[in-house]
C-alpha cells in the first residue's frame, strides 16, 4: 500500500498553519482570455470563476473537453497568466491583476502531475524525482535530496526501481514516479491534470483509491482535473463542475449527482429522463406528457413556467404488485425493452406514447410486453430550467446523458455525447 509511509512523512511535511480554518486557495473570479481581442474575438477559456478549497480537501475541476480545467489548473500553478480576478494560497495573494501581483510558479508552495507525466526519459527515477531539489528555487544539500526522495519513492512504492532509467518502466510507475516528484518537495498545494487518464481501466481504478488515500493521510490539499464523472465521485470532498469556461454547480458528489441544478449537469453526471413540464400555480405541481406530476418543490422557477422534471433511471421504484397502495406519481407503463445488466434491470417503459427509462431490481421477474406499475417519488422529481423552451415545438421526452437518448412515438432523439 503507498499509504503505510505517510504519517511519517506527514510528520514533517505539514507546518504550523494546520489548524488554520482558513481556506488553502482562494480562487476569486478568474478569468483567462487567450488571443489578441482587438484582432478578432478572444478565446474565453475561463469566466468568472469563484472557488474555495479547505485545507486538507480534495477538490476535482470536472467538466467535458475544452471546459477550461486545464486553463484554471494551470493559472493556480502560475503557468498561465490570468487575464484578471485573484488567487490566495496559504493566506497569501499569489495573482491579482489590481494589486499587480504575480508571485512566480517555482515560488507557489505547490506540487503538480500533468496529464502526460513529463518525466525526463534520459534520466533515472532517481533523478526525475530529485530534479525539483538540484534544480528548482528551493535547492538542498545533497544528504538531504537523497533522504528526501527516497522517502517520496518510499510513499509511491516504487524505491526498489530508483536506478532504473524511465523509459523501462509501466504507465502506472511513470505516473507515480510523477506522483513522487510533485510530493518531494512536501507541497501544501497538489495539482493533478487528469494524472489517470493514460492507465488501462483496472490501473485507474486502484490508483483512484491510492491517490485519494495517500493525500488524505498525508493532509495534502488536491485539486484534481478529470471529465471522468466516476473518477470525480469516487475520489472528491467536492466537485466544481464546470461548462463552457463556466462553473455550472457545486457541492458534495452527493449534492452533485442527486440534485443536479440544471439540464447540463443532469446529463454530465450520469443519464436523467428530462420531462418536458409546466409548472402549477404554485411550482408544485407539473402538467407532463405522462399526466400531472408532483415534483420537488425546492427550486427557484417562477409559478407557470416552462421547466424540465429530471428523474434518473435508478430513483424510480417499481413496486410490489401484491400491494395495493397507491402513491402519489404512481404510473402504468407496458415494458418495451428490457436488458438484464446483472447489477440492475434496464427498462424502457412506454407511457402515452412516450418512454421512461426506468432501472429495476434485477431479482423481479419481469418480462417484455408486462404492464406495470411504477412511482415516481415527488421528492426525486427534480426541476430544472428547460434552456429549449422557446423552440420546443412538441411535448417530447428524452433520456440524456452517457449517449443514450430514447426515440420512440414522437419522443425526442438527443445524442449528448
Ligand atoms: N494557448 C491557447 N490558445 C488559445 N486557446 C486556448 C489555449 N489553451 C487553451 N485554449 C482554449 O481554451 C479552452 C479551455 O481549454 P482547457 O485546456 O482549459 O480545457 P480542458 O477543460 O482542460 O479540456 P481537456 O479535457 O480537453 O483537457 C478551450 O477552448 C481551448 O481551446
Ligand atoms: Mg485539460
Amino acid at each position: 500500500m503507498m499509504v503505510d509511509k505517510a504519517n511519517l512523512y506527514k510528520a514533517t511535511a505539514r507546518s504550523s498553519g494546520d489548524n488554520d480554518e482558513r481556506a488553502l486557495l482562494v480562487v476569486r473570479d478568474l478569468r483567462k482570455y487567450f488571443g489578441d481581442p482587438d484582432r478578432g474575438s478572444p478565446v474565453i477559456a475561463i469566466d468568472s470563476v469563484n472557488f474555495e478549497v479547505k485545507r486538507g480537501d480534495f477538490l476535482t475541476l470536472l467538466g467535458p473537453s475544452g471546459c477550461g480545467k486545464s486553463t484554471t489548473l494551470q493559472c493556480i500553478a502560475g503557468l498561465q497568466h490570468p487575464s484578471s480576478g485573484q488567487i490566495d494560497m496559504d493566506g497569501e495573494i499569489v495573482f491579482s491583476d489590481q494589486q499587480g501581483i504575480t508571485v512566480p510558479a517555482n515560488k507557489r508552495k505547490l506540487g503538480m502531475v500533468f496529464q502526460s507525466y513529463a518525466i525526463w526519459p534520459h534520466m533515472t527515477v532517481f533523478d526525475n524525482v530529485a530534479f525539483p531539489l538540484v534544480h528548482g528555487s528551493a535547492r538542498v544539500p545533497s544528504a538531504e535530496v537523497k533522504r528526501r526522495v527516497m522517502e517520496a519513492l518510499e510513499l509511491v512504492e516504487l524505491d526498489h526501481l530508483a536506478l532504473r532509467y524511465s523509459p523501462h518502466l509501466s504507465g502506472g510507475q511513470q505516473q507515480r514516479v510523477a506522483l513522487a516528484r510533485a510530493l518531494v518537495h512536501q507541497p501544501k498545494l497538489l495539482l493533478l491534470d487528469e494524472p489517470l487518464s493514460n492507465l488501462d481501466v483496472q490501473l485507474r481504478d486502484t490508483m483512484r483509491v491510492e491517490i485519494r488515500q495517500l493525500v488524505k493521510q498525508l493532509g495534502i490539499t488536491t485539486v484534481f482535473v478529470t471529465h471522468d464523472q466516476a473518477e470525480a465521485m469516487s475520489m472528491s470532498d467536492e466537485i466544481v463542475l464546470m461548462q463552457s469556461g463556466r462553473i455550472m454547480q457545486k457541492g458534495t458528489p452527493r449534492q452533485i449527482f442527486l440534485c443536479p441544478k440544471s439540464r447540463f449537469a443532469a446529463d454530465f453526471m450520469g443519464r436523467s429522463n428530462l420531462i418536458p413540464a409546466a409548472l402549477n400555480h404554485d411550482g408544485t405541481i407539473a402538467d407532463t406528457p405522462f399526466g400531472q406530476l408532483r415534483c420537488n418543490p425546492d427550486h427557484k422557477l417562477a409559478p407557470n413556467s416552462r421547466a424540465l422534471l429530471v428523474i434518473r433511471p435508478q430513483a424510480i421504484v417499481v413496486p410490489d404488485p401484491e400491494v395495493d397502495a397507491v402513491s402519489p406519481n404512481t404510473l402504468l407503463g407496458e415494458i418495451r425493452t428490457l436488458s438484464f445488466l446483472g447489477e440492475t434491470v434496464e427498462i424502457d417503459l412506454g407511457i402515452n406514447g412516450h418512454c421512461l427509462k426506468v432501472m429495476a431490481d434485477p431479482y423481479l421477474s419481469l418480462s417484455a410486453g408486462q404492464v406495470i406499475r411504477v412511482v415516481l417519488p415527488p421528492e426525486r422529481c427534480l426541476v430544472v430550467p428547460d434552456p429549449d423552451a422557446s423552440d420546443r415545438t412538441q411535448a417530447a421526452v428524452g433520456l440524456i446523458g452517457n449517449g443514450a437518448t430514447a426515440s420512440r412515438n414522437g419522443a425526442a432523439v438527443r445524442e449528448t455525447r
